[in-house]
């Protein structure tokens, strides 16, 4: 048994948790959504300070919900990358006070490791190989879990993240941001067959299509420019908004559901574990749901709040690498950028 407190700060969630083996014993997360609303997407700056302003707040929350003594702690979990520079150094200075005063061991955790991991929370029974479908606003990856530590990504989106094409079209429909689920929403009202959109194929230069990249920049544009002829046509009727959004979601939803269970039917796997903000999107549900019906592959959707950026999932990962002796050095660094297969190069 290892208990882990962990802290994740890598873009505009200031989160603590603490993490019993699989089970979280408290998850703390302080969003700052509302901030950033007013600029319509995270500002690095802003997202640093305010993290400063929280992190003490949400360290004792975490330690209050749990109701745990800090002998009872065995080791300290961070976000180190990938991430936005300033917002990531608050959280690993803080884990690194922690780790020199309580005297524990630090353990530098990679975000995406973490997206994994949330799996893991849901169905602790859960052991790989299996294929995670990352969808955030970050990241758009099919990742083939072999072991803890020992990561293939195998399709990735070229351009836009998913997440990041729900708020660029959102913006473009006029829904605040964060777009994804504002889309979600008006798309209930609207007819997904509206709109004929593309599903971001990645050409191969010897012919054929790459069979699980994607490209979201060239859908978002489709849209803008379906927008734009709506608006010479007709200049005075108002856009038809949900039809617009319910046929983009259809695009990503189809996009997505289908390179994922070629990617899990290529590579023999039987489990698909789908994680990130956008794994929240009712559509993606439905028909990656619909999707596996009658292949035999289980389809596993974390709870939201373990879905989007939490403390829990990265104190999940900590606690694995712990147990495994992989210890980070107190020189641990923070990096906006490290590939998922160098994830070893964090322990010493
Ligand atoms: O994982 P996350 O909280 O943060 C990152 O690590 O990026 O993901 C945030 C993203 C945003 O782009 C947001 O618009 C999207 O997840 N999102 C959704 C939904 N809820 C959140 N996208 C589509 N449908 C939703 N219901
Ligand atoms: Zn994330």
């Amino acid at each position: 048994m290892s208990t882990v407190l962990a802290i994740e700060t890598s873009c505009d969630e200031t989160a603590v948790a603490i993490v019993k083996n699989r089970e979280v014993l408290s998850s703390i997360v302080a969003s700052q959504i509302e901030t950033h609303r007013l600029y319509g997407g995270v500002v690095p700056e802003v997202a640093s300070r305010q993290h400063l302003g929280s992190i003490g707040a949400a360290i004792e929350a975490a330690i209050g919900e749990a109701a745990i003594a800090w002998d009872a702690i065995d080791g300290i979990g961070v976000t180190c990358t990938p991430g936005l520079v300033g917002a990531l150094m608050v959280g690993v200075s803080a884990a690194k006070t922690l780790a020199a005063i309580h005297d524990k061991p630090l353990l530098g955790v990679h975000h995406l490791e973490g997206h994994i991991y949330a799996s893991y929370l849901a169905e602790p029974d859960l052991e790989p190989p299996f294929l995670c479908l990352l969808v955030s606003g970050g990241h758009t990856s099919l990742i083939h879990v072999r072991d803890c530590g020992n990561y293939e990504i195998v399709g990735q989106t070229c351009d836009d993240a998913a997440g990041e094409a729900f708020d660029k079209v959102a913006r473009l429909l006029g829904l605040a941001y964060p777009g994804g689920p504002a889309i979600d929403r008006v798309a209930r009202e609207g007819n997904p067959k509206a709109f004929k959109f593309p599903e971001g194929r990645i050409k191969l230069p010897g012919g054929g299509f790459h069979p699980y990249d994607s490209s979201f920049s060239g859908l978002k544009t489709a849209v803008r420019r379906t927008i734009e002829r709506l608006q010479e046509e007709k200049p005075d009727a108002p856009l038809p908004v949900a039809d617009l959004a319910a046929s983009f979601q259809e695009a990503v939803a189809r996009a997505l559901t289908k390179r994922a269970l070629r990617c899990a039917e290529d590579l023999g796997l039987t489990k698909i574990a789908v994680g990130g903000g956008v794994a929240a999107n009712s559509r993606l549900r439905s028909r990656l749901q619909e999707g596996v019906a009658e292949t035999g592959i289980d389809v596993l959707f974390p709870p939201l709040k373990f879905c989007t950026d939490n403390a829990a999932m990265i104190g999940c990962a900590a606690v694995e690498h712990l147990q495994r002796g992989q210890v980070s050095p107190m020189t641990l660094s923070v990096r906006s950028r490290l590939a998922l297969s160098d994830v070893g190069s964090l322990y010493a």
